[in-house]
């Protein structure tokens, strides 16, 4: 009776471990803003997927390029409802993240709603992380593992949350804002400014670029531009995870 009971707490014990709410402390989110792996260029892509994302993957396709896009779940598309008209048939937007995943290009969070994660407490830190995780995962079997903050904003209790999830921030070090205006020769010598500090080809310097492929100019005018650019400087395209020379981009 004594050694069934004991059996029964030890049994009991491990039961509870296992189901409660695991109570991970891990170090830190580790920030990045460059890619270090010589030569490279990340392009990434905030804020879809929305209704030109379906082009811009296969623009992408195309050109033989991976990019890294940092999606939300509830932005400009709620990703779970709605669907769009693409070059290709209706899609939903769920259909969006598996052709970018089967195409090889890197799916990291943005949040589930853009929520600027500054101020918020930890447990609505995790909401928005678990929330579009939980979608990612049930719709291409992967869980994003680096992230970017909406505005690219954070704080130490964003960064104590999101290393306990076990993500990574990927922040940028070129932003042709975008975001900002209508007029394409400013982002346009932004991205120059950049480029033609590089006087070695192949080149030695390494970027991690941010755009928005929600923005009418982006996908049609600027990307197009973007990657002629970029390859006649001698740089290779590859996702956030490959230029940090990081072999396991999901967890
Ligand atoms: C990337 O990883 C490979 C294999 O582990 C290693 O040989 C190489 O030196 C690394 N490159 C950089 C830039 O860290
Ligand atoms: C995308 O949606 C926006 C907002 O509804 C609209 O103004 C724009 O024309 C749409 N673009 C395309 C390519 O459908
Ligand atoms: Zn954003």
């Amino acid at each position: 009776m004594y050694t069934k009971s004991l059996l029964w707490t030890f049994v009991t014990g491990i039961f509870a471990l296992t189901t409660a709410a695991p109570l991970v402390r891990r170090a830190p989110a580790t920030v990045h803003t460059k890619c270090t792996a010589p030569g490279t260029f990340a392009l990434t892509f905030d804020d879809g997927p929305f209704n030109q994302t379906w082009s811009l993957i296969k623009t992408l396709n195309q050109e033989n390029i991976k990019a890294t896009f940092f999606i939300n779940g509830n932005n400009y598309a709620n990703i779970e409802q709605d669907s769009v008209s693409t070059p290709d048939g209706d899609k939903t937007y769920l259909d969006h993240l598996r052709f970018m995943h089967q195409s090889g290009h890197l799916i990291g969070s943005h949040t589930y709603e853009h929520k600027v994660l500054t101020g918020l407490s930890e447990t609505e830190i995790q909401r928005q992380m678990n929330t579009l995780s939980d979608i990612v995962y049930k719709t291409v079997n992967a869980r994003p593992k680096y992230m970017r903050p909406p505005t690219g904003a954070y704080d130490d209790t964003v960064l104590a949350t999101l290393g306990n999830l076990g993500y990574e921030v990927a922040n940028w070090d070129i932003d042709p804002k975008d975001y900002e205006s209508y007029d394409l020769q400013s982002k346009q010598a932004i991205f120059d400014s950049y480029l033609n500090q590089e006087t070695n080809n192949p080149p030695t310097s390494a970027h991690i670029s941010l755009m928005h492929d929600v923005h009418p100019q982006t996908v049609p005018e600027l990307v197009p531009w973007v990657i002629k650019q970029v390859r006649a400087k001698g740089y290779k395209f590859a996702t956030v995870a490959e230029c940090l020379n990081d072999s396991n981009p999901y967890h």
